[in-house]
């Protein structure tokens, strides 16, 4: 039941009931087969070995299965867990998705505590880490710098170039050898990303890299690790050096150019997350690529879009743009979307007190086969409104890039990158997926390690 925020509400509790509480069973099952294993998998950063695991016990698969088990005897709910010193909520019900994710910033805050203890590792004046005015400007300038609206971004000219420049060469590394695995394409992926948000002076800047990347394992721990300021300090002057020079062409060119003296953006900080939220986009788009692989029919419909296609002129790939999509639905690389009440709230008659954490657990909303029917699907059409399938995100929530105040900034900017990138993989070559070995497009697991997915890789 959609909520009422009780934004006139001096003090106190707006309702005397409490939104129900899950028993311990529940609570445990909650915690252990769906909390557990998304924090074990890394949320910041990804454990390739854990995911390793979570795919040869599809933990995902069961995660999505205790949901549905708590849907089923709670309805739409919400329920809270009953977990010592912190308010959990747990959303249940589609339309509360949609209610919640549109009440952000207030009164359900992005910044909640646990994003705040990771983000503040590496960007903690990232505006996914912020609240008020502040993020309010944050969120004005990364808009304006990722083009957020719009499908082919303004400096598409020069980043498809360069996408296309990556690709062409991780393309001929996988022809010559016969063989695309993760650290191939990860490479190529990872060096496309320095240069679309740095400039190409920072193609090969692997300090900085390594330094993001150790303060976002950090970040998996939350508050739980104490900062480490040394390296902090470093990847910062780094991300200003290359902010100073602002190249042409590139993202930080632009920023450098928006927001450049604004102390109260600290344009430095945005910087963290466009690079690291590319990392999951290259680990989609090697999935839309395994997607394509085991379907024929759709790998065939690509491959008319983009014969006699000039690649080199920046368009919206719409198919391509829909396997990311679907890649992303199936499985969410961010998959727990989290908030937290800034003030009492009234919620079906009852009250989530001020500072409850709000969980939304996306795979269970994209995988419930007890409402969709192309749940576990290689379903494209989803989002190209194609066949019977083509209203159900209309209402039913699909939200592998949130929605609202708070949807991704850069989510047209990532589809056109990784279209760009998969449509020059495909271009002269075929891929044919060697592992996983059995991946059926009609019944697809819970969770595929995108470091262990391989391909056969021959020209065409
Ligand atoms: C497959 C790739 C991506 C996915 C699935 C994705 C998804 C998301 C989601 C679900 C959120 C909301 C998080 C929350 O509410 O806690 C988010 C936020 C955000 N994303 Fe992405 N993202 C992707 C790539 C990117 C890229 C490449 C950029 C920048 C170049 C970017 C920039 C941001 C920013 C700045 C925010 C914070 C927005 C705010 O606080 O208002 N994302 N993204």
């Amino acid at each position: 039941m959609p909520f009422t925020p009780h934004s006139d509400a001096p003090v106190g509790p707006v309702a005397t009931e409490l939104v129900p509480r899950l028993g311990l069973a529940d609570t445990l099952r909650v915690a252990l087969g769906v909390v557990a294993p998304t924090l074990a998998q890394g949320v910041i950063a990804r454990r390739p070995r854990v995911v390793a695991l979570a795919e040869r016990l599809d933990l995902d698969g069961r995660a999505v299965a205790t949901v549905q088990g708590l849907h089923r005897r709670h309805g739409n709910g919400p329920v809270r867990l009953a977990i010592p010193g912190r308010r959990v909520a747990l959303v249940l019900g589609p339309d509360d998705v949609h209610a919640v994710l549109a009440g952000s910033p207030d009164p359900f805050a992005l910044a909640n505590r646990e994003k705040r203890g990771a983000l503040g590792q590496f960007q903690p004046h990232g505006v996914l880490a912020s609240h008020g005015a502040a993020r309010a400007r944050r969120r004005e300038v990364n808009e304006r710098v990722l083009d957020t609206p719009h499908p082919v971004h303004r400096l598409a000219p020069s980043l498809v170039a360069t996408v296309r420049e990556e690709a062409r060469a991780v393309a001929r590394r996988a022809g010559s050898s016969g063989r695309l695995d993760w650290p191939t394409f990860s490479a190529g992926w990872r060096r496309t990303v320095r240069r679309v948000v740095l400039g190409d002076a920072a193609a090969d800047d692997e300090a900085l890299q390594g330094d993001l990347d150790a303060l976002r394992s950090r970040a998996n721990w939350s508050y739980l690790l104490p900062r480490d300021r040394t390296r902090r300090d470093r990847l910062r002057r780094r991300l200003a050096a290359h902010l100073e020079r602002a190249e042409d062409g590139s993202l930080a060119g632009l920023l450098a150019a928006t927001a450049g003296g604004d102390a109260e953006v600290d344009p430095v900080d945005q910087i963290p997350q466009w690079l690291f939220a590319f990392d999951p986009a290259g680990m989609a788009a090697i999935r839309a690529l395994a997607l394509l692989a085991v379907d024929p029919a759709e790998r065939a419909r690509v491959r008319a879009d983009l014969t006699g296609a000039d690649l080199d002129a920046p368009q919206e790939l719409r198919r391509l743009r829909a396997a990311v999509l679907e890649s992303v639905r199936l499985w969410p690389t961010t998959p727990m979307i989290l908030r937290e009440t800034t003030r009492d709230t009234e919620w079906g008659g009852a009250c989530l007190p001020a500072g409850t954490a709000v969980a939304v657990y996306a795979p269970f909303f994209h995988r419930d086969g007890d409402t969709l029917g192309v749940a576990d699907r290689f379903a494209p059409g989803l989002w190209l409104g194609d066949g019977p399938v083509g209203d159900a995100r209309t209402t039913w929530p699909l939200v592998p890039f949130s929605e609202g105040p708070g949807v991704c900034p850069g989510q047209n900017l990532v589809l056109l990158a990784t279209s760009t990138f998969l449509a020059t993989l495909l271009e002269h070559h075929e891929h044919a997926l060697a592992h996983p070995r059995r991946l059926d497009p009609a019944h697809l697991p819970g969770v595929i390690s995108p470091f262990r997915v391989r391909f056969r890789t021959t020209a065409v």
